[in-house]
């Protein structure tokens, strides 16, 4: 089961963050360039993004609890150990906070009436959520 979930976290990952970059980079071009928001595209490229974190969030919260290093918490510690701390710690906090301003900003850009006001929400909430996951990702576990 960890085997499996961890892998699939980690693969997920990638489908999350290149989502994710694209609906900030589409929100910056709809801003710049003063383009019209449209539901065929631009209201679908921020609700894959939202969905594909909230998968990567419930594949995290279960990881969380089966994960061999949650185990940690009962020998102690783990603030004194920087992986574990990240793993344990940094990353679920930061990640959850994150997701859940991505979560806050599709419900704001919902609100909003004119293109303009929808492709900034988009924008800044989506933009510090991202900032915020890649701040705190596992780089060196990742990629080995
Ligand atoms: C968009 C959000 C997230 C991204 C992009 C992300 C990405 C990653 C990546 C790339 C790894 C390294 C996997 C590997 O070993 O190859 C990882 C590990 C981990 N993640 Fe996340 N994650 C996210 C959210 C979360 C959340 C919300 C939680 C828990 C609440 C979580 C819990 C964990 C744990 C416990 C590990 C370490 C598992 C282990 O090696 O035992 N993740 N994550």
């Amino acid at each position: 089961m960890y085997t499996y979930l961890n892998v699939l976290h980690s693969y997920w990952a990638y489908f999350t963050l290149f989502i994710l970059v694209v609906a900030v980079l589409n929100a910056v071009v709809g801003i710049s360039s003063n383009k019209q928001y449209t539901m065929a595209k631009d209201l679908r490229i921020g609700l894959f993004a939202l969905i594909f974190s909230h998968i990567q969030l419930v594949l995290g919260l279960i990881l969380y609890f089966v994960s061999p290093r949650f185990s940690a918490w009962e020998a102690g510690g783990v603030m004194g150990d920087s992986l574990l701390r990240l793993l344990l710690v940094e990353h679920p906090f930061v990640n959850i906070i994150a997701i859940a301003l991505i979560t806050i900003g599709w419900s704001k850009h919902k609100k909003e009436e004119t293109s303009k006001g929808k492709f900034m929400k988009i924008a800044v909430f989506y933009g510090i959520g991202l900032v915020l996951i890649l701040s705190r990702i596992p780089y060196d576990i990742w990629f080995s």
